[in-house]
């Protein structure tokens, strides 16, 4: 053990009580990292993280801090950016407030880790990117979906050429989110829904689609988007009534790479009757998928039945039936925590780390343009972002 070098990082974690900041990043990234003893990038080396948790509460704060067994906290984010010994400065906050904050780490010289959104407009997002590359920062932005079990399974069969060529991908994503009425709780916090506050499900989930479309199935070309307001008043954290001003549906369709074409709906608005709260179905000459979070389900040419139209009988065919799972042939860790071992090698190793601000400048750039096919009513190009 004495001759073991630690590599301890510290890591500034801004907007960490909130619901991602807590759950995904706090208790399963960094403190399982610590709690398994750091990343191994050999016999003899481990990086540690060494978080600060920061907020505008400390009560809060002080009870996430001691819940977890941190010791470092702080409502003052300019101390924590002039200490020398946090290199990391990370944030999870309500999505308006990244930018300012963001540059100003960038200013400090750290190192930048980020939710996604970056911005809510392409310009700050891209902005942010030449900031960090002028400063010589190092940066990533969270892209989680690619780390689900169910989308490395799909990336597997897509690698191993299972699908043939890829004709299609649909991906149908959302679940009932209350309304605050009738003395149920929301799932999801009430900014979500106002526009002058970051919200909107345009701008959180078509950040998240193109990444997963341009890493597995294609760079996209040009979208074609319908947003929808369908609930106008819902319930906030303090039980008042308020305006939903922004988009809780959004039906958009995108033109890929090599002509694949996919259409996602994203809804706070539905009910579940399907494998999981997202699914990706990818049809292709030689077989088709459909993936959940976790699990994948395959249905290869040879084995695709030939349904014929009519309506007056039973389905002879049970559709379901034809379909086998992929195994589960590894251990699949959590993929927020897997994006950010990655990340840490990257900052101490140089290791690639290919998730950067111009990525996600490239998810806030879809939903800009998602949001002006919306307002034109008609399809936008997606221009390529310069490297
Ligand atoms: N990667 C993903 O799958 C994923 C999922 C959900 C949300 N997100 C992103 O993570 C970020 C945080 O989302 P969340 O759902 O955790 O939100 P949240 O409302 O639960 O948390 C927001 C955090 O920002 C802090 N904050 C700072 N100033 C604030 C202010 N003036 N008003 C309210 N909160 C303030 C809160 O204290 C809290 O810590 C958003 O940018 C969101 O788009 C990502």
């Amino acid at each position: 053990m004495e001759n073991i070098k630690i590599h301890k990082l510290g890591i500034i974690m801004n907007g960490v009580t909130g619901r991602m900041g807590t759950n995904q990043h706090l208790i399963r990234s960094i403190m399982a990292i610590i709690a398994q003893g750091g990343v191994k990038i050999s016999d003899q080396e481990v990086i540690m993280p060494d978080p600060v948790l920061v907020g505008r509460n400390a009560v809060k704060l002080e009870k996430l801090a001691q819940q977890v067994g941190v010791e470092r906290w702080s409502t003052n984010v300019d101390e924590t950016l002039a200490d020398p010994q946090n290199t990391i400065y990370f944030d999870a906050q309500l999505t308006n407030l990244r930018v300012p904050a963001v540059k100003k780490a960038i200013e400090a010289g750290k190192h930048i880790y980020c939710e996604k959104p970056t911005a809510t407009t392409t310009e700050e997002a891209y902005e942010l990117y030449t900031l960090a590359k002028q400063a010589g920062v190092k940066h990533g932005v969270v892209q989680d979906k690619l780390w689900l079990p169910g989308l490395l399974k799909l990336k597997l069969l897509k690698d191993t050429g299972f699908f043939g060529r890829i004709l299609s991908v649909r991906g149908e994503f959302g679940y009932w989110v209350f309304t605050g009425e009738d003395q149920i709780t929301p799932q999801r916090p009430s900014w979500n829904y106002r526009k002058e506050e970051g919200g909107g499900i345009i701008i959180d989930m078509l950040c998240h689609w193109r990444y997963v479309l341009d890493n597995l199935f294609g760079e996209v070309k040009a979208v074609s988007c319908l947003g929808a307001t369908h609930i106008p008043q819902r319930v906030d954290e303090n039980g008042k009534l308020y305006e939903c001003t922004a988009d809780d549906s959004a039906y958009a369709t995108f033109e890929l790479a090599d002509k694949v074409i996919a259409h996602f709906n994203s809804s706070w608005c539905v009910r579940v009757r399907r494998d999981d709260l997202l699914t990706l179905w990818v049809d292709g000459t030689k077989g088709s998928a459909v993936a959940g979070l976790r699990n994948c389900y395959i249905q290869p040419y040879g084995s695709t039945p030939r349904p014929v139209w009519n309506p007056d009988i039973e389905s002879p065919i049970d559709y379901k039936d034809g379909w086998m799972p992929v195994p589960n042939n590894q251990v699949y860790d959590n993929a927020f925590k897997i994006q950010w071992e990655m990340f840490l090698r990257h900052v101490v190793q140089d290791t690639p780390f290919p998730w950067g601000l111009r990525e996600g400048a490239k998810g806030v750039q879809l939903a800009e343009k998602g949001i002006e096919s919306w307002q034109k009513r008609r399809w936008v190009d997606v221009p390529e972002l310069p490297v």
